[in-house]
């Protein structure tokens, strides 16, 4: 049967065929297309990909190629008209029905879209003519010129003719008054009165979806009038929370390599594709919704939202913050960058120029980064009640987070983080310590600080424990086979040792059945010979030979030993400068009772700590210091 022009067209804009494919087949995006195992035969690397822009599916290991109605057909074993039936009950298209009568009305049907793109025509043509003149102005005071007009299709909507100029002249070309109102460029009024032009004497920015065809418009007032835009309603064509302003323009730039950013506005859309930052998108007044996040994501794994530094818009950059959280997964997320407060994109690039814009998406932070910056700042950590209130609230913003391997990294990351927060503390209070010279009991801190100190070791010894975990991991990768979760999540302070650590996870996850030399062999190779030379001794490079036990088991325990050792000396560290804190700021007999159980606790670990190092003396080839 025969479907009126456009319908099928209509189809295809509506429904993804990345989302309908990706409902089976696990598809990982590669530039413009998508891949992953073809459905329609079986085999174990990805031959099949999937092209968003274009529409099309194709596998070139069998051949299979096609449409989104195509792959409902293939895939479900259903007829052309099934599948059409099927993917228009998604789109939410009613399929035409067919008598021959029936059938010869709907073929003249126009369909919205194209009455949308008749309107942007009529806008376009009335910023052209005699009614255009003021807005022509408005453009021109705006910095807008007659290419800049062409290339976002902007226009006018008149006011004349009662508020009736598009419906009068629409009816006349036969679109019937119902489809302009269903296209909401029509509203008729519940009382009774005459219908009227939605737009009314704005200048019209027309809003496209992903394949540049015009959805919905954003209409701004040029004087003081309310509201300052006015956008489409919701249409079927169009869901503001679905759309982003500038998205078609944003995947081309995007696909030639530029930065997807995420703005607030309309004319800031505008002046970033002009001044050459093609990724530029909006949403349309709303804060991000997950639908605005999910297509941002089909096309960049980190997207940057760029909003105002005022108090507003670091609300906004902070909901959608929030809104990305329970969505993040590895290789997903956001960064943040900040405009000088009063600026948003358009007004800094006119005032400060290109350069002043880059710098600041260059100088955007990752979400992590911003998260925990917000919690430290918005309350003091001045006591120990309130620094626990501080990794209390990490670990809540942690936990809205769903993907599990995630949500661990970021509690790893938080702990780092607030570790990194008392060192300074620790070494400010150590320049006050002072002698105590009468031998008297003067409830200072200093001498605490300094004790505990002691207790805990210096920072060669902490090294020294960091160096033993991950060189004996370099002796015997086998290790990760049962311990990569715990090697991924170890906390290492030296930074060094945590850069050799995550390489070492990469390679890893790039070879199954990693043996050492292999594992030495890539290291060396990439810039980290003097790291796996000081952990292991030039020997050990040499001959592939350790001391490590021969016996595989006796190897594991004592590994996980090391890293229960270490990880609950610092623990105790963090503990211990939380309960000193305390005494500082309550002197009382509890907070110092509190400080001498931990110191003794301490100890306890130390002589742990001190018989493993007896027992496994010899293990590596101690690093020189
Ligand atoms: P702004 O007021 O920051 O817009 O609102 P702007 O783009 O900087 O506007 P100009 O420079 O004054 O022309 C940001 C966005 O919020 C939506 C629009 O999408 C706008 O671009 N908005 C704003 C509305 O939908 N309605 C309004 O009344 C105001
Ligand atoms: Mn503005």
């Amino acid at each position: 049967m025969a479907f009126p022009p456009g319908f099928l067209d209509e189809i295809r804009i509506r429904v993804s065929l990345p989302d309908v494919i990706g409902r089976k087949v696990r598809l990982i995006k590669k530039g413009r297309e998508y891949s992953g195992l073809c459905p329609f035969h079986n085999e174990k690397s990805p031959s099949f990909t999937v092209n968003d822009e274009k529409g099309f599916f194709h596998c070139f290991g069998c051949g299979a190629h096609g449409d989104v109605i195509g792959y409902v057909m293939q895939s479900q074993n259903l007829g052309f008209l099934e599948a059409v039936e099927q993917l228009a009950g998604e789109a939410g298209l009613e399929v035409p029905r067919a008598s021959p009568q029936e059938r010869e009305r709907v073929f003249k049907q126009k369909t919205l879209v194209e009455v949308m793109e008749a309107a942007a025509g009529f806008f376009q043509a009335q910023l052209d003519g005699q009614a255009g003149a003021a807005a022509r102005a408005y453009l021109d005071q705006r910095g807008l010129d007659r290419a800049a007009i062409e290339r976002f299709r902007l226009g006018y909507a008149p006011g004349f003719s009662g508020g009736q100029g598009l419906l009068k002249q629409f009816l006349l070309r036969e679109f019937p008054e119902d489809m302009l109102i269903e296209a909401g460029l029509v509203k008729k009024p519940d009382d009774g009165r005459d219908s009227f032009d939605y737009f009314r004497d704005r200048v019209m920015f027309p809003i496209l979806d992903r394949a540049g065809r015009v959805i919905a418009f954003g209409g701004r007032v040029m004087g003081d009038g309310k509201p300052k835009y006015l956008n489409s309603p919701d249409t079927p064509l169009f869901h503001k929370g679905r759309v982003l302003y500038g998205l078609s323009w944003a995947r081309a730039g995007v696909a030639k390599g530029a930065q997807l950013v995420v703005t607030e506005g309309y004319m800031d859309v505008i002046a970033l594709h002009r001044a050459g930052f093609e990724g530029a998108v909006a949403p349309l007044g709303t804060a991000l919704t997950e639908e605005q996040l999910e297509e941002l994501w089909k096309l960049t794994p980190e997207p940057t939202l760029c909003f105002d530094g005022d108090a507003a818009g670091q609300r906004a950059a902070s909901r959608g913050l929030d809104r990305a959280l329970p969505l993040l997964k590895a290789g997903r997320s956001l960064k943040f960058a900040v405009l000088p407060a009063g600026e948003d994109p358009d007004s800094l690039i006119g005032r400060q120029g290109n350069l002043a814009m880059q710098a600041v998406l260059d100088g955007a932070k990752p979400l992590a980064e911003v998260l925990f910056a917000q919690e430290l700042a918005a309350r003091p950590i001045d006591t120990p009640e309130r620094r626990a209130d501080l990794t209390h609230r990490l670990n809540a913003r942690a936990f809205a987070i769903a993907d599990e391997g995630l949500k661990r990294e970021y509690q790893y990351f938080f702990k780092n983080k607030m570790y990194e927060q008392g060192r300074p503390q620790r070494a400010n209070t150590r320049q006050k310590t002072v002698k105590d010279r009468n031998g008297r009991f003067k409830p200072q801190v200093p001498e605490v600080v300094s004790g505990a100190r002691l207790t805990l070791g210096t920072q060669a010894v902490e090294r020294r424990r960091q160096e033993l975990l991950v060189a004996m991991v370099l002796a015997r990768p086998d290790l990760l086979d049962d311990h990569v979760e715990e090697f991924a999540h170890m906390v290492l302070t030296a930074p060094d040792l945590d850069k050799l650590r995550r390489e070492i996870l990469n390679v890893h996850a790039a070879n199954s059945g990693l043996d050492a030399a292999t594992l030495q062999h890539h290291l060396t190779n990439h810039g980290f010979v003097r790291d796996v030379e000081r952990l292991l001794g030039q020997q050990v490079l040499a001959h592939t030979q350790f001391a490590l036990p021969a016996d595989r088991e006796t190897t594991r325990l004592g590994w996980l030993q090391a890293l229960t050792l270490w990880h609950s000396h610092l623990d105790r560290a963090q503990e211990l400068e939380a309960a000193v804190r305390r005494f500082e700021i309550e002197p009382t007999e509890a907070s110092w009772a509190r400080i001498t159980a931990l110191q003794e606790q301490a100890e306890i670990e130390r002589t742990e700590q001190a018989e493993f190092d007896g027992a496994t003396a010899g293990w590596v080839s101690p690093g020189r210091h």
